[in-house]
């Protein structure tokens, strides 16, 4: 889907989006990801590099700032079958508060070396990875990574990912905004890895669709 077609089709699901999260279904049944509003920061212009590894930018030497997190986990309906071959987007502020979106007034400095944006496609058993950088908070917001699923014949699904034990997570207005009993299916671990060595944080976190099967 061209890209101004798509961030449409994205926008025109807002109304979709503003419903309140479904009631949790009946035993034997997935539980749906509650969605959340896309936010002012979906950016205008998606970007040149625009693919599943936020902390690199093609042709800037510097990576992300921030902690590098590997993000994966499963796109599934509510029967728990994979949902295969599904466009998966996600943006967030950089390391220094910042979005990559001309409306975001911040004073601190764009961090150059992080993409802002990424996408990727879950395979067909529903996997999806990205390498991103741990969110974190900005005035008035706790830390959350934006994530769009896009399938090419429904409206969009959009949601806001958290990261468990944050305290800002508290007081945050739209993670309030969650039934208490459904705040865990949009809330992860960003846990630090069995090999110590590495700074890398791994979150594991499966999506699911309101549906049956697409
Ligand atoms: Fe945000």
């Amino acid at each position: 889907m061209p890209g101004q077609n798509r961030r449409q089709f994205i926008f025109n699901s807002l109304g979709f989006l503003m419903l309140p999260a479904l009631p949790v279904v009946a035993a034997g049944m997935l539980s749906p990801t509650p969605s959340q509003t896309a936010g002012p920061f979906y950016p205008p212009d998606l970007p040149l590099d625009d693919d599943n590894d936020l902390t690199r930018v093609a042709g800037f030497d510097k990576p992300a700032l921030g902690t590098i997190a590997d993000l994966s986990g499963r796109l599934l309906d509510r029967n728990g079958n994979p949902l295969n071959g599904l466009r998966i987007e996600i943006w967030q502020c950089d390391a220094n508060g910042r979005y990559h979106h001309p409306a975001d007034s911040g004073r601190s400095p764009v961090d150059e070396g992080f993409q802002g944006h990424g996408h990727t496609h879950s395979d067909d058993r529903g996997r999806y990875r990205f390498r991103t950088i741990r969110p974190v908070h900005y005035p008035g917001r706790t830390p959350h990574i934006h994530v769009a699923v896009v399938p090419d014949t429904q409206n969009a699904f959009v949601t806001q990912l958290y990261v468990a034990n944050e305290q800002r997570n508290a007081w945050d207005p739209l993670y309030r905004r969650i039934p208490v009993d459904q705040r865990h299916l949009v809330t992860a671990e960003f846990k630090a890895g069995a090999d110590q060595s590495s700074r890398t944080l791994t979150a594991n976190w499966d999506i699911v669709l309101g549906i049956n099967a697409i």
